[in-house]
């Protein structure tokens, strides 16, 4: 056994030891950090790369969708070859932890609270790499090589070009495939087919310390499982390879509602576990609504308005099932039997079936038309301050009990939806974390606010119906996960990541040990140890 009062020496001098050094440590840090920003131009404009970066005129890298956070980068690159992302990141890295500075790849900066900024740091513009082109492979198992600038749109396009398309979405296509998979992409396809990042077969990542790795199942696997849904805290993807598979032409686009949630939970969990099924499920919740017809995500068809209404003339709590069933046109003739036969299996209030018919084009991309709509009248690029849950499927009647017409009093700033998916279908080998059971739902709140507005449409309001929300979840111990997670200390990320977090850190040390990437998660501080 140690001697009390030894130990008591030794500690005291350890603390000594470590302030000193943390005052002499923070002092070359100032002095450096002064050293390093005014000299930050020169010395970028001297790296060797086929892009360029700019120095001023870069407000755009400040903004993102949820219109809350703005800090302004030094310097934003804009790439032309991933050989360019790899200079810059390897300058940062051999400038060593003193600098203070951080490195974040900007998709299509659609992130809620500054997650692809970096204060005082490098940005990088994603969508200008180009380098190779998109490469659609047929075969058996086809699939298509991008750069991850690249939007989900366009990649739609190329592959249909070769009457492919991919299996997993997002509801909305203007986001980088780099941008989704830091996260996961979940959508109604995410029941069948998993979500992105269980549809990807090989990735190129440029690392913290600026080295370019070809990563996948078979070679290094621990990157390549660490960056699927990994925040960007491991590295940047600069290009990905996507499953494909035939693309269909048609899509039957179905709504049905339900006025009580356990029978629309029941018919949802029915159908997603069904053998023969439909090919996408999701779900809205309707609270206080004065009109059905305007959603923004899903607008009813114009046919339909006045029987919609009548629905909501009480101002009840209402669940729309939202469904499709793909289709060409040779298989016409027997869609609308097979339809019949799978919503004959389900409880809805029968008066209340919407059907109609699109191209699967237009079916992928209606948020798009909605964005359009939103635009024309200013609210579009308002703050969004949105709440993305997973909640386990054995809580989702407590949740809904507690949330729904009751935290929520109603749902006219933007939709809620919610749907359930299987587990099975996401490789827990990946960041990504999800609650423990088997089934869990996806509950998305996604309000606009109204600027300087005190009413229930104000961000302040918002924002505390969210926190009620979350103090809810904790009390009642729902077993909770945020996706697209916020947090703003490093207990809370701990917690969320749990039993996995140490996994986490060790993948941060391995791949970015000096915290230089996505510094606008919040998860680890430059400078500071990572462990
Ligand atoms: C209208 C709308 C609808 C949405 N619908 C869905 C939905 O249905 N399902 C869903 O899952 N999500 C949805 N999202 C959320 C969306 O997936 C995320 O906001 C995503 O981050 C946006 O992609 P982005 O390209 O704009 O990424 P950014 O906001 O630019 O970046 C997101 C994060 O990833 C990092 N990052 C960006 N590119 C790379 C890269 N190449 N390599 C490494 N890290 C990178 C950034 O640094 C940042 O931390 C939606 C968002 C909006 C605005
Ligand atoms: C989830 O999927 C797995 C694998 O397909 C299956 O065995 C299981 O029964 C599913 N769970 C439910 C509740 O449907
Ligand atoms: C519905 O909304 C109105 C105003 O928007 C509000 O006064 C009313 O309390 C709400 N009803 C419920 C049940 O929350
Ligand atoms: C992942 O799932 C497999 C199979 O279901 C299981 O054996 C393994 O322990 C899980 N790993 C982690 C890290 O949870």
């Amino acid at each position: 056994m140690r001697h009390p009062s030894m130990s008591f020496v030794k500690q005291n001098t350890d603390i000594f030891i470590t302030r000193s050094f943390t005052i002499l440590l923070v002092c070359c840090m100032a002095i450096k950090l002064s050293l390093c920003f005014s000299n930050l131009p020169s010395s970028f404009k001297a790296l060797n790369i086929q892009g360029h970066f700019s120095f001023d005129k870069n407000e755009f890298a400040a903004r993102d969708f949820g219109n809350q956070f703005h800090f302004l980068p030094s310097a934003v690159l804009h790439p032309k070859k991933v050989s360019d992302i790899a200079a810059t990141i390897k300058h940062v890295w051999q400038m060593g932890p003193g600098s203070g500075l951080t490195v974040a790849a900007r998709g299509h900066g659609h992130s809620l609270q500054g997650q692809a900024q970096a204060p005082q740091g490098v940005v990088i513009n994603m969508e200008s790499l180009g380098g190779q082109e998109m490469m659609v492979h047929g075969g058996k198992f086809p699939y298509v090589d991008v750069p991850a600038g690249e939007l989900w749109i366009n990649i739609l396009h190329e592959c249909l070009k070769y009457g492919l398309a991919p299996k997993s979405w997002t509801d909305y296509l203007h986001l980088t495939v780099g941008g989704t998979l830091s996260n996961a992409g979940i959508s109604g396809q995410a029941f069948r087919h998993g979500p992105q990042i269980s549809n990807v077969h090989q990735l190129e990542v440029v690392t913290g310390k600026g080295e370019v790795v070809v990563c996948s199942e078979e070679k290094n696997a621990d990157l390549f499982h660490g960056v699927l849904g990994g925040l960007g805290q491991f590295g940047i993807i600069t290009r990905a390879r996507i499953s494909l598979e035939p693309a269909p032409k048609m899509v039957k686009w179905i709504r049905v509602l339900y006025s009580d949630f356990s029978t629309f939970a029941r018919d949802q969990e029915h159908l997603i576990s069904a053998e023969n099924t439909f090919d996408y499920i999701e779900g809205l919740v309707l609270v206080n609504k004065t009109g059905l017809v305007n959603n923004w995500r899903s607008s009813f068809n114009p046919e339909d308005p006045e029987q919609a209404n009548q629905f909501v003339s009480d101002g009840r709590t209402l669940f729309c099932l939202e469904l499709t069933k793909n289709f060409n046109p040779a298989e016409a003739a027997n869609i609308d039997k097979e339809i019949e036969s799978l919503l004959s299996q389900l409880s809805y209030i029968p008066s209340t079936l919407f059907v109609s018919e699109v191209s699967y084009v237009e079916f992928l991309d209606r948020v798009r038309a909605a964005e359009i709509k939103l635009r024309s009248k200013g609210l579009w690029d308002l703050p969004h301050p949105w709440l993305n849950l997973l909640v386990p499927k054995s809580k989702i009647h407590r949740f809904a009990e507690g949330v729904f017409g009751n935290i929520l009093t109603d749902t006219n700033n933007g939709p809620v939806l919610v749907y359930p998916v299987n587990k099975s279908k996401w490789d827990n080998r990946t960041s990504f974390v999800t609650p423990e059971e088997d089934i869990f739902y996806l509950v998305a709140f996604l309000p606009h606010a109204v600027p300087l507005s005190t009413e229930n449409n104000g961000l302040q309001y918002l924002l505390n119906v969210n926190k009620r929300i979350l103090d809810f979840c904790e009390v009642a111990h729902l077993g909770v996960k945020q996706y697209l997670p916020y947090y703003t200390t490093q207990d809370e990320w701990r917690a969320h990541y749990g039993p996995r977090w140490e996994v986490f850190v060790q993948r941060k040390s391995a791949y970015d040990p000096l915290a230089i990437l996505a510094p606008g998660q919040r998860i680890f501080q430059k400078s500071m140890s990572v462990l």
